[in-house]
């Protein structure tokens, strides 16, 4: 048999199967660590999970389907369609379900990247845009990020001919910062209209500046706009995987024809539509957030480091550079201590740690840890 035209003849010819070109040089994305060695029952703050679990609604109704498990969920997710629509104000046909929010930015990019193209993110953008990009042989440019938040001029510098996608992460993890309605319309506005805004707003529930936006009110009436929502953080629904996008019907089309057609679950389903109308749940993790977040921005503040300023549900703390105090030097020592946080090499900012918001008695303990690990 001859080798198709298009495959390399080095692949051909290889003695054994080969990844396609660039997907041996992509780096794993690297999940926040869930054991600290020598530690029983440490407490993880690595992984901007709710702290407080999830709806005890959506618990219930996960529960309530347990006899279902032989069959296949509703292709079309009809049920969890109609909850978002209701719930957003949204158009349902205009909706995409993933298995988290990870599947809808694959999806995302196998949709609109051809090896040559590119995607514009930020410095210490999300992995998962870069991942996915490079999965389709994409260019992955990443705009500086000053003071820890994308800078909409400097997006813009990146963008040319072959950009096909734009992320931007509202607000940013790692950082926790976030761009304003007046920055992101001015980034919409500057883009050519053949270059789709990716707007992943996972942490938006927990943002209640005034001047912040999810996207959906862009996206509304753009033809190149996608919003992503999570079922994984204000609902606690991590362990489910389900998030989804809302995009431009001759978008939600495309993305859909790729699709697997069953990828959110029954269970999934069930919890995810009990979870949006448990809006007591909803409210309880934000006031939770809201707390917390002020008291260790404050206290961590208090102790010398610098704590930017989050709309997410974990803070990004610096750590002096001395041997001995560095974010490398903190995060075994607080593990020590049983809290696990999030060292940042991986995001390109090794002096930093990203810390999930806790229950009091961690967001406490984490405070002590923290004096006692700054001491001379
Ligand atoms: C910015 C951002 N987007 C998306 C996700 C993934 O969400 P999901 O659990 O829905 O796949 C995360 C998870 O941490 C995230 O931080």
């Amino acid at each position: 048999m001859n080798a198709p035209s298009s495959a390399p003849q080095s692949r051909f010819a290889a003695s054994a199967p080969q990844p396609k070109s660039g997907i041996l040089e992509i780096t794993p994305y690297k999940p926040g660590k869930s054991s600290a060695e020598g530690v029983a029952n440490p407490v993880k703050l690595s992984g901007n999970e709710n702290i407080l679990g999830c709806s005890p609604k959506a618990r219930e109704a996960f529960l309530a389907v347990a006899d279902q498990l032989n069959v296949y969920p509703d292709g079309r997710g009809t049920a969890l369609r109609t909850a978002v629509a209701q719930r957003y104000g949204l158009e349902p046909e205009r909706l995409v379900l993933g298995c988290g929010t990870d599947e809808v930015l694959h999806l995302i990019c196998q949709t609109f990247l051809e090896p040559g193209d590119n995607i514009v993110q930020g410095e210490f953008a999300f992995g998962a845009y870069g991942i996915g990009a490079r999965a389709c042989q994409a260019e992955v440019r990443s705009a500086r990020e000053p003071r820890y938040r994308l800078d909409i001029d400097l997006m813009l510098e990146l963008v040319d001919e072959r950009t096909r996608l734009v992320f931007v992460t509202n607000p940013a993890n790692p950082t926790g910062t976030f761009n304003t309605r007046g920055e992101l319309d001015r980034l919409l506005g500057a883009l050519p209209a053949s270059v789709v805004l990716v707007i992943d707003a996972a942490y938006a529930e927990f943002c209640t500046d005034p001047t912040f936006t999810d996207g959906l009110d862009l996206a509304r009436h753009a033809q190149n706009v996608i919003v992503t929502h999570t079922f994984s953080k204000i609902h606690g629904l991590a362990a489910l995987r389900v998030g989804w996008g809302y995009a431009p019907a001759p978008i939600a089309d495309a993305i859909d024809r790729i699709r697997p057609p069953f990828n959110v679950s029954i269970p999934a389903m069930a919890a995810a539509v009990a979870a949006l109308a448990d809006a007591e749940f909803q409210a309880r993790s934000l006031a939770h957030v809201e707390t917390w977040r002020a008291w260790l921005t404050q206290q961590i503040g208090g102790l010398g480091l610098e704590v930017t300023p989050s709309g997410a549900n974990f803070v990004l703390v610096e750590f002096p550079k001395a041997p001995g105090k560095t974010a490398t030097d903190a995060e075994p020592f607080l593990a020590s201590r049983g809290l696990i946080v999030r060292g940042l090499g991986n995001y390109g900012l090794p002096g930093h740690l990203r810390i999930t918001i806790g229950l009091e008695a961690h967001n406490r303990a984490l405070v002590g840890a923290l004096a006692d690990f700054l001491k001379d």
